[in-house]
């Protein structure tokens, strides 16, 4: 079938077969579909929907049209979590080294940030040295050596999905769910998976900001995962106010380290708690546990036994990055960069905290990008002292910005203070696990 043949039949309402849908990917991948021809079939998608057929079929076509990892030769279960990003959203660095200190293999194939949202790569590449660009090769010898490697999607995996992607971001059809779930899955299902745990974020920060959005979205990429045979958990998490005590590349490792090593302060609480709770996930389904429970307990044994800030360590030192971060987080942190306190107006309960304006603050002191090449300025970002539910007095510190320069304090500032909402009665605090879907 001609390109227009199938565009004009997924326009006028007709579901596609497996093979039109397959002619399509492999026309974005030799380039004989122009994009603007992929871009009006994305659009008749998004308006139209796929039914749960044509969903499995589009997964299935974007995942081999690259490389599927073989991870066979690895003789533990192999494991992953993916999350739909957050602001603070720092986890994938407590999970790895957690998961790999528990007996999990975990092949963590992560991104870059974009918009108010941060990036594992941007993260990691605040460590001094550390190299997230692996060959395939590099990338099994660092999981066989260490238990898990943290790297780049390259050009050969899930090839469809980044052209398509692109595409998407362009033309704005990025929220359609059945395009999102053969997105995320096709890259997670080339990891060769045994188990995988989806953290699908909700709330201002999120990209499914409503949660009835946000559940249907959990419950796509649920399906799609155990129809591949992967056993597949989402957990639908807080994202309207920042999770845990820092927001910003630098600050957000440091925070992870100080947790690794049992130095958590009560403001990365949630990061903690998180972390485990989707790390017990994995173990769980992959039957390294019984049970949620045994499963959390295993986690906090890795934690205060400083197993899991080992694997981190002997990570860092296998990615070419400078392992003396562990010993002395605040190496990480840059101390010619201007402070400024957000206060509270008045006294009260802190209703709401709003993380996608914390996010966009962030980015636009040069903590994120706006485009994909856009550099990163990894000391920057905010430090959060207080959260949705905490009462506080007037003139009370509610965080700390840190930025380069003078000029740009005073309005990032001001953005920061209305980015929190203070009621004279008390509210309720955040759920940070809204439901689980499984
Ligand atoms: N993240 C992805 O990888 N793909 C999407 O479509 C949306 C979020």
């Amino acid at each position: 079938m001609r390109p227009q043949q199938i565009i004009a039949k997924k326009r006028d309402g007709s579901t596609l077969t497996a093979d039109e849908i397959g002619g399509f990917i492999d026309g974005v991948c030799d380039s004989s579909w122009a994009d603007y021809q992929i871009t009006a079939l994305i659009m008749a998608m998004f308006i139209r929907g796929l039914d749960s057929g044509e969903q499995e079929a589009i997964t299935k076509a974007m995942l081999y049209s690259g490389e599927v990892l073989d991870l066979s030769d690895i003789d533990r279960p192999v494991a992953d979590k993916h999350s739909t990003g957050g602001v603070g959203d720092k986890t994938s660095l407590i999970i790895a080294p957690l998961a790999a200190a528990c007996g999990l293999a975990v092949p963590m194939i992560s991104g870059r940030g974009l918009g108010h949202t941060g990036g594992t790569l941007d993260k990691l590449e605040s460590i001094p040295g550390f190299n997230v660009n692996l060959t395939t090769e590099e990338f099994k010898a660092v999981i066989k050596k260490c238990g898990y490697a943290m790297a780049g999607q390259t050009a050969e995996i899930a090839p469809a999905d980044k052209k398509i992607y692109a595409l998407r971001d362009a033309t704005a059809t990025v929220p359609c769910i059945p395009l999102i779930v053969a997105s995320i899955m096709s890259k997670k299902l080339a990891e060769d998976l045994d188990a995988l745990v989806l953290d699908v974020k909700t709330g201002a920060g999120a990209f499914m900001q409503k949660f009835e959005d946000s559940r249907a979205l959990a419950e796509a990429l649920v399906h799609t995962g155990k129809s591949f045979g992967v056993k597949t958990e989402a957990v639908i998490s807080d994202m309207s106010q920042p999770l845990g005590m820092n927001v910003g590349n630098a600050l957000e490792v440091y925070e992870c380290l100080k947790i690794l090593r049992g130095e958590v302060e009560p403001a990365m609480q949630a990061t903690l708690d998180l972390s485990v709770e989707l790390t017990a996930r994995l173990l769980t389904m992959s039957g390294i546990s019984e049970n949620i429970r045994s499963a959390s307990e295993k986690c906090a044994e890795a934690l205060s036994s400083g197993r899991a800030l080992e694997k981190f360590r002997q990570n860092v030192e296998l990615q070419n990055g400078d392992p003396r971060v562990c010993d002395d987080p605040g190496q990480l942190l840059t101390n010619d960069l201007m402070r400024l306190d957000i206060t509270a107006d008045g006294a009260g309960f802190i209703r709401s905290f709003d993380a996608l304006a914390v996010g966009r603050v962030v980015c636009d002191l040069g903590g994120g990008r706006v485009l994909a090449d856009d550099g990163i300025d990894h000391a920057v970002g905010f430090e959060c002292k207080a959260f949705i539910g905490d009462k506080v007095a007037k003139g009370q510190t509610l965080g700390t910005l840190r930025c380069r320069d003078n000029s740009r304090a005073a309005s990032a500032g001001a953005r920061l203070k209305q980015a929190y909402s203070i009621n004279e009665t008390a509210g309720e605090k955040v759920k940070l696990v809204v439901e689980v879907v499984s």
